[in-house]
């Protein structure tokens, strides 16, 4: 098969996840008979010191061209402490988000074997995990309007909209899903507070009609946010809105024993986009200890998602025996092991394949 994949590596770590999953899918490519094309395009603090825009129109262009986009990170402190910048990196992803209808984010989290007792949660809470968090991502908090701040700058105000298609075509999503898997759905908002959360629940309580065969229950987010840490065996697929379902994924990476595994996929129109949960992490920019494991299993969705299956189980595998010979970098490593670098560990991933 012919691939091509729009390769958007983005700011700090970005570009040496970025490449050690291309030195997987390389791999991939040569034992399975495929020829994969990467295409290179700018995105982010990288995009806005080349051109000036978080997202060039050039970058759109080579990401509708292709068949699914692999993404790194976004994100540069300069920025972050810098509250009145006008253009910012992150703005850059979320147009990306919107403009490729990129509304649901699919981020599955599950424990490795190999790292039960790496999480910070005690191995018998995190046994038996296995649930994905759909994640609505182009509405809600991060894109309703008015955004801004008054005359004298002393209020600002942030507005949370949905309406109920936005709501219904991600809740397809979720129940779709669930029917795959355990048939278990978890709608999670905070409809005792908020009137978008009380749509949320009414739209899901309607669509639930249509899959009688999906168990759903409804989840306030705070009491959701408990229950994750508490019993996360407890969950098969949880669906919510952009916000919350930003925050309860960072929380549930810590069973898996860090952010750096958490990988994810964002659907909605034709092209697909895989991207690692975690962000830039600016501190680690450059001297190769990032955790490449999420955008290496970003990229065994991306397979997937092509139909490869065989060569997604393949990646999977060597994940899995990397992680078994306590081939990870210094997030993961147990006190005394020794990490390993970034492509130290994207060699022996390529090497298992
Ligand atoms: C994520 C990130 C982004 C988000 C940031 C970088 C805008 O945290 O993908 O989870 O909030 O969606
Ligand atoms: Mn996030």
């Amino acid at each position: 098969m012919d691939v091509k994949i729009a390769l958007l590596a983005g700011d700090g770590i970005g570009p040496e996840i970025v490449a050690e999953a291309t030195k997987v899918l390389d791999r991939v490519a040569e034992k399975f008979g495929h020829k994969i094309e990467y295409r290179p395009a700018l995105v982010g603090a990288a995009a806005i010191d080349a051109v000036g825009d978080p997202y060039p129109d050039e970058t759109h262009a080579v990401c509708l061209a292709a068949d699914a986009v692999l993404f790194g990170a976004i994100g540069d402190p300069k920025y972050d402490n810098d509250p009145t910048a006008k253009v910012r990196p992150e703005q850059g992803l979320l147009r990306m988000r919107k403009s490729l209808g990129l509304f649901a984010n699919l981020r599955p989290v599950a424990l490795f074997d190999a790292l039960a007792d790496r999480s910070p949660l005690r191995a018998e809470v995190v046994r038996g995990t296995d649930f994905i968090c759909v994640r609505e991502l182009t509405g809600g908090i991060y894109f309703g309007r008015p955004q801004g701040r008054d005359e004298e700058g002393a209020r600002a105000f942030d507005t949370c909209t949905y309406t109920v298609s936005e709501i219904e075509r991600v809740l397809h999503v979720a129940f779709r899903l669930a029917v795959s898997r355990r048939r278990k759905l978890t709608v999670v908002d905070k409809a005792n507070v908020l009137e978008t959360s009380r749509l949320w629940r009414e739209t899901a309580q309607r669509v639930a009609r249509e899959y009688p065969e999906v168990a759903v229950d409804y989840m306030f987010v705070d009491n959701a946010a408990m229950q994750i840490i508490r019993q996360p065996a407890y969950f098969d697929v949880i669906v919510t809105e952009n916000m919350f379902g930003d925050i309860l994924t960072d929380e549930a990476s810590v069973i898996s024993g860090s952010l750096g595994m958490l990988s994810s996929a964002s659907v909605g129109a034709e092209v697909a986009l895989f991207e690692p949960i975690h962000g830039s992490y600016p501190q680690a920019a450059g001297k190769n200890i990032a955790n490449p494991m999420a955008t290496i299993l970003s990229a065994a969705m991306l397979l997937e998602h092509l139909g490869l299956d065989a060569e997604g189980r393949a990646v999977r595998r060597a994940v899995d025996r990397a992680l078994a010979e306590g081939v990870v970098t210094e997030d993961l490593a147990a006190p005394g092991e020794k990490a390993r670098s970034t492509s130290e560990v994207g060699d022996y991933v390529a090497s298992q394949i």
